[in-house]
């Protein structure tokens, strides 16, 4: 019996046990968010990113506000070390973001521009960031959150209304797109957004958004489904995520989860229980499964991997945990199913 299930495996090759590795058989890359001071200043966050991973994005550092932090200065030193990282690791480089309505720089949103001077200073920023990382970035997040929560239509910016770049509806968006393709043909390009996970009044307005695009022939490659959730969230059954992510793949579009974590409650300590651990787990394996699922959704990236550094505790008071590793970087039950699903029934059946 054990003889059988050795010559198996080797018949299988050797088992999968990263992420990165059992995701390249499945043909998704496995991703996460990233910082270049963690990557400088904490050799068990590089090693394990490296181990790990095979995408990789900046959680601030390509934002407006990390690369032009002073008006006509852009800073790509950041930016230009996770390209580094990336080529040397086998990775690739995610770009997040060129248009969101935060993040944004003070001399930006507070500079009382113009529509068209706004519109010429988003039309060089993008140009120029997205011509920079050309070859380097291989997909960009062009357009982040720009939709209304309640699905009603888009949400107040000033690249929308205040005062806007001078467009009507989402012709600003279509602009961003249009400007970030002639900058770096290649490059796939994404609409990104939160809470748009099963179906609901935003996924909704999210389809008509992305399906508008395409019919008016705006260079768009993807959606990037953020996957901010947590444990309880009733809604988020298998069916539903499935349901989404049909009707987005039947649009011809490749579906990135761009931002996964799954918050529970924590104590003082940041500890949680074992029964919540338990249920993240399940929830990680329900998004994972669904991703599998279909062929368009090629990328699933945590929003960070260690619950050292995550943006949870700072966002949703009383939770945390949120991400596969724990602070000590020893993986969590939600590694262990992540990995299981990416595997698939042949290896981890072990027979
Ligand atoms: C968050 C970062 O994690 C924080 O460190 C920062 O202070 C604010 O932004 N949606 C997005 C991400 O698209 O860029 C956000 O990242 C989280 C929500």
């Amino acid at each position: 019996m054990r003889i059988l299930a050795v010559l198996l495996l080797l018949a299988a090759g050797a088992p999968a046990q990263t992420l990165r590795s059992a995701g390249e058989r499945r043909g998704v890359l496995m991703g996460t968010a990233a910082d270049t001071m963690d990557i400088a200043h904490d050799a068990t966050y590089a090693a394990t990113l490296a181990q790990q991973y095979n995408m990789i994005e900046a959680e601030n550092e390509m934002k407006w506000g990390g690369i032009q932090p002073t008006q006509g200065v852009f800073n790509f030193t950041p930016g230009d070390t996770l390209a580094t990282f990336a080529e040397a690791h086998g990775m690739k480089l995610r770009g997040h973001n060129l248009c969101w309505h935060s993040y944004n720089p003070r001399w930006l949103a507070k500079g009382d521009f113009t529509p068209s001077q706004l519109y010429t200073l988003l039309e060089t920023y993008i140009t120029t960031v997205a011509g920079h990382f050309k070859g380097k970035v291989f997909a960009w997040d062009v357009v982040n959150e720009a939709l209304a929560g309640d699905g009603s239509g888009l949400r107040d910016s000033i690249w929308y209304n205040q005062p806007g770049i001078g467009l009507t509806g989402p012709a600003y968006i279509d602009q961003t797109f249009r400007w970030a393709h002639a900058a770096d043909p290649q490059a796939l390009l994404f609409y990104n957004e939160y809470d748009v996970e099963d179906i609901n009044p935003k996924s909704d307005a999210m389809y008509s958004l992305a399906k508008g695009m395409l019919a008016r022939g705006v260079p768009i490659h993807g959606v990037g489904l953020q996957f901010h959730v947590s444990a309880s969230q009733g809604s988020l059954t298998p069916a539903a995520l499935e349901a989404n992510m049909a009707r987005f793949a039947a649009l011809g579009l490749q579906i990135h989860i761009t931002e996964l974590d799954v918050r529970i409650p924590v104590d003082a300590d940041g500890k949680a229980s074992a029964s919540d651990l338990a249920a993240q787990a399940q929830r990680y394996r329900d998004i994972v499964s669904a991703c599998l699922k279909y062929p368009a959704c090629t990328a699933i990236q945590t929003w960070g991997f260690t619950d050292k550094r995550s943006w949870i505790p700072h966002a949703y008071k009383g939770y945390g945990a949120a991400l596969p590793f724990d602070k000590e970087y020893q993986p969590k039950p939600a590694f262990a199913s992540m990995l299981q699903v990416l595997k698939g029934p042949t290896e981890s059946t072990g027979n």
